[in-house]
């Protein structure tokens, strides 16, 4: 990581409100916002059903073709894949189910942490993720662990999904993160888990614009240091 460019980490598990609140810190702050969620649907979504499931070569040629890049900031920060925007079919539950599957497999995880840390390089950075404060960013001054309930992640995905005009199961939301949630916390490569040095912030019963405030709060007092 250069010295100019800023790294501010936000892992926690599904449905956790990342994303929403990854967007504000990015804006609030004037740096680009990363979702690395999106690059592991991405990638499962191109490459495709059962894809978790190939021998090394063939997923490592499938990886190749892959090439994604970040532009612009704040709320209009977007991720490209090959140039382009990615397929809103990846915000699905299933794409995060496949996601969740690919991001088991070593060759995935070493592939995408290559290209966030090229993209951290270039440009100062809110990082998304599971594993950004403890495997792809260790040197980053801000860390933050979002966590929640399943019953209030899945009440919150509901409603985002009907915010949507999407049909949503409420119990079907809730068993999907349940699977994503043991998937990404057992597996022996890269889990989901709170760096040590990250603050850790429970948003079970707290409104987006308290756990914003925090944040910022935090951020602040770090550069005071
Ligand atoms: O954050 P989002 O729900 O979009 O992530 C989809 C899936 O991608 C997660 O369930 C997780 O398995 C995987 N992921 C990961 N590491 C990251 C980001 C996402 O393993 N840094």
């Amino acid at each position: 990581m250069s010295e100019k460019c800023r790294i501010v980490t936000l892992d926690g598990p599904a449905g956790v409100g990342k994303t929403t609140l990854a967007k504000r810190v990015a804006q609030a702050m004037g740096v680009a916002y990363l979702d690395t969620g999106a690059m592991f649907r991405g990638v499962a979504w191109t490459l495709g059903e059962g894809s978790w499931e190939w021998d090394e070569e063939r997923l490592s040629a499938g990886l190749c073709d892959l090439d994604f890049s970040l532009q612009g900031q704040g709320m209009d920060s977007e991720l490209l894949l090959n140039g382009e925007p990615l397929d809103p079919a990846i915000r699905t539950e299933k794409a995060g189910l496949w996601a969740s599957n690919i991001a088991t497999l070593g060759t995935v995880r070493a592939f995408l942490k290559q290209a966030q840390q090229a993209i951290g390089r270039d440009v100062s950075l809110v990082a998304e993720g599971r594993d950004m404060g403890t495997v792809v960013f260790p040197d980053a001054t801000d860390k933050f662990f979002l966590d929640a309930s399943v019953e209030e992640r899945a009440r919150r995905r509901y409603l985002q999904l009907q915010g949507l005009g999407e049909n949503a199961d409420l119990d079907e939301i809730s068993l999907q993160i349940k699977i994503r949630d043991a998937q990404d916390r057992n597996r022996p490569i890269a889990p989901l888990r709170a760096a040590d040095d990250a603050v850790t912030v429970d948003t079970t019963g707290i409104g987006v614009d308290e756990v914003f405030s925090r944040i910022m709060e935090q951020i602040r007092k770090n550069e005071a240091q």
